[in-house]
């Protein structure tokens, strides 16, 4: 074993979190927890990974969900693409696997919603395969223990860093040596600044030594972001308490998703134009709200729709109680609009 590995795995068995995918070689509950922590905090992500595990205890169970119960049991963790993937391969898995999970390198990275770092992480966790995982955790490891400059966003960096990480392996223990890297990165080597004074790979890491810890991982760009202004117009009949919800069938965000109807403008004082423009049938609820998705910034505004008219221009809507409301999917800006406001539904 490399001073390295032995240092990592040490530091591993004394730090690590108990969480529940680690205590299994299930690749159905690695590549569930996989999924949902590719974007999420382990914190957020424990309670869905055991509400996933209670509903959908098998492939099987998986597969056989509808896709709406799925999306509706991911509701609030975001990027939804990844539960629309998880259930479309749970289904390819279920057919064309006999409901076994794959159990190579090339065939897992072949399925749906899985890239590099999943195959490896699956690979490796569940079957002791040699595939080194990189995440964000492992580029940081390495960057500040090598010194490294080359941007971790530029194909070159990816293959650079691919290619340590894999020199770097455990190949006898790539299970445990992949999460105590990654937990590493995640406790210890953390992105704000961290406690360089009890770290046991101090007196190897070149970064610190040239005293630009804060400066490692280098990244090229960021991506540009899109701002977007929405207006939603909720129709509430509060004779019969129901309202209109239309889904999200765009490639766009939130695909599947159900929203109220909603006309997209270029600006905000566009937005607040057209609202002026149909004061007649239009109230608005609230000052514009800034909604944060990882490209896109959502300013939306609401407002209650006075004349079903306006409604006219909306095709395949549908009409729902609150009652019926817990079994669509909805993006996480109307989940939390309806929680907000709810006393304005029932005056
Ligand atoms: N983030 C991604 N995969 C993880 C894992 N297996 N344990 C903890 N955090 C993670």
């Amino acid at each position: 074993m490399t001073d390295f590995q032995q240092i990592i795995i040490s530091w591993y068995r004394e730090n690590k979190r108990e969480l529940p995918w680690r205590d299994t070689k299930n690749p159905y509950k690695i590549w569930l927890s996989e999924i949902i922590l590719q974007q999420t905090r382990v914190i957020q992500g424990l309670a869905y990974y055991e509400k996933f595990i209670r509903h959908y205890p098998t492939i099987e169970a998986l597969a056989d969900a509808s896709e709406q119960e799925v999306l509706t049991d991911w509701q609030g963790l975001g990027y939804y693409s990844r539960a629309r993937n998880l259930h479309a391969t749970a289904k390819q898995i279920n057919s064309e696997y006999n409901a076994i999970f794959p159990s190579d390198y090339e065939s897992i990275l072949k399925l749906k919603g899985i890239g590099e770092y999943t195959a490896a992480a699956i690979a490796s966790f569940a079957f002791d395969l040699p595939h080194a995982v990189v995440d964000g955790n492992v580029f940081r490891v390495l960057s500040r223990v090598y010194n490294i400059d080359i941007p971790i966003d530029s194909t070159e960096g990816k293959k650079y860093y691919s290619v340590l990480a894999n020199d770097l392996l455990d190949r006898a223990n790539p299970a445990i040596y992949n999460q105590a890297i990654m937990e590493f990165g995640a406790m210890q080597c953390i992105p704000g600044k961290p406690n360089c004074g009890i770290c046991p790979l101090v007196e190897y890491c070149i970064s610190f030594k040239e005293q630009n810890i804060m400066d490692r991982p280098i990244k090229k760009g960021k991506t540009k972001v899109r701002n977007r202004y929405f207006l939603y117009l909720i129709f509430w009949n509060s004779t019969a308490k129901t309202f209109f919800l239309r889904k999200r069938t765009e490639k766009d965000i939130w695909q599947e998703l159900y929203e109220f109807p909603l006309i997209e403008f270029e600006s905000d004082e566009a937005t607040m134009i057209f609202l002026n423009s149909q004061s007649n049938y239009l109230e608005p609820v609230s000052a514009a709200q800034k909604h944060i998705l990882s490209h896109q910034h959502i300013y939306s505004r609401f407002a209650f729709v006075t004349n079903a008219d306006l409604l006219n221009e909306f095709e395949d809507l549908i009409e729902l109680s609150f009652e019926e409301l817990g079994s669509y999917p909805l993006p996480r800006l109307i989940d939390r609009f309806i929680e907000n406001n709810y006393s304005l539904f029932n005056s």
